[in-house]
């Protein structure tokens, strides 16, 4: 039920700040020890090489998971798009170990690859909204998003879930193979931060809704653009906006957008530069300026710390590489919103269905 919500997408997107509260209760207990399992840990810790398959917005929760678990496991870290995977298989190590995201958990181009999966006896997790769904049950773990229903087409609180989930994942997993990294990461209380961030940004819905009503209502084409992990937030961003606004929209590594795309920028083009991490910070921003010398609508989504006068949306400082965890709300606010002043329809978007069961 929608309550008095016009769209379950709006009723998803400020759920966002109780799945994170949610997902600390579930696998942190008082003393703060993780609750995942051993055997899980132990298979993960044993393999030499971590392959991350989704479709979609999985994908994209995906491109985080690996920098994550890079860092805090040690294990070199793949993401792959699973309808490519499922016909291209990448050349293998001895141990793979799979991780499937998948909110739905009835995906079948990620259940091709898992089926394939299984023929080679490699070990797999999926993480999934949805027990006993199909992937949940033919894969060997499953760890549960916990994020409740997900009616909207558009995938929200699915997105943060997954990446909150890794992020656990990464650390509990780090911490069993005594790594100094996983142990410091003070992760239960930055999911608190970001609970909190989430809900101050959500409060700003009125500010986005004139965001969109400015430059994107009218927009044929829009462009967010950003480095590391700023970057996968610009194509979840981008995806966000095509799927249920319809206008065009491409997520670019910012750094990139000089060598050919930069000719589609026009008079009043929106270009929205993501710009959470220190280092690439100064690059971003001279990267946007570059768009706004041919006639941009350089916009901004920037953490506090880095932020400068004429920012257009500030989001509060958590860690950084759980940063993709608020800089993506503003955007969904604004396909949103995008969507709501076009008079569509924005959770049934044309063309879609919320599970995509052929390949
Ligand atoms: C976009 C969206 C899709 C799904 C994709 C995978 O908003 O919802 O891109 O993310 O179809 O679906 P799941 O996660 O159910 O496997």
């Amino acid at each position: 039920d929608k309550g008095t919500y016009p769209y379950y997408m709006l009723k998803e997107i400020d759920e966002q700040p109780n799945v994170m509260r949610k997902l600390v209760k579930k696998y942190f207990d008082a003393d703060g020890n993780m609750n995942v399992g051993c055997g899980l840990m132990d298979n993960i810790l044993d393999s030499d090489r971590i392959y991350i398959v989704g479709a979609g917005t999985s994908y994209h929760a995906g491109l985080v998971g690996k920098e994550l678990m890079e860092k805090y496991t040690g294990i070199p870290t793949e993401v792959h798009v699973s309808s490519e995977f499922a016909y291209e298989e990448p050349l293998l190590p001895k141990k793979p170990f799979f991780i499937f995201l998948t909110q739905s958990g009835e995906t079948a181009d990620s259940r091709e690859v898992l089926v394939n999966v299984n023929k080679q006896h490699f070990p797999s997790l999926t993480i999934t909204n949805v027990a006993n769904s199909t992937l949940s049950r033919e894969a060997t773990y499953t760890m549960l998003l916990n994020a409740g229903p997900e009616i909207s087409v558009a995938s929200t609180k699915a997105y943060t879930a997954q990446i909150a989930i890794q992020a656990i994942l990464a650390k509990a997993v780090g911490m069993r193979g005594n790594r100094q990294v996983a142990k410091d990461f003070d992760l239960g209380r930055q999911l608190g931060l970001v609970a909190t961030g989430m809900q101050s940004i959500v409060e700003e819905k009125d500010k986005i809704d004139e965001i969109a009503k400015k430059y994107f209502v009218n927009a044929k084409q829009a462009f967010y653009i950003g480095r590391g992990v700023d970057y996968t937030v610009s194509l979840e961003a981008a995806l966000k906006l095509k799927e249920i606004s319809y206008v065009h929209a491409e997520g670019f590594a910012s750094g990139e957008l000089k060598h050919g795309t930069i000719a589609l920028i026009e008079k009043g083009t929106p270009v929205i530069g993501i710009i959470t991490q220190k280092k690439t910070a100064g690059l971003t921003h001279s990267n946007l300026e570059e768009t706004a010398a041919r006639g941009a609508n350089a916009l901004t989504i920037v953490r506090q710390s880095l932020a400068q006068d004429g920012d257009t949306f500030v989001i509060p400082d958590v860690d950084e590489l759980l940063t993709p965890l608020l800089s993506v709300i503003p955007a969904q606010l604004i396909a949103y919103y995008t969507s709501l002043n076009k008079g569509l329809n924005v959770d049934r978007p044309r063309n879609l269905a919320k599970s995509v069961t052929v390949e």
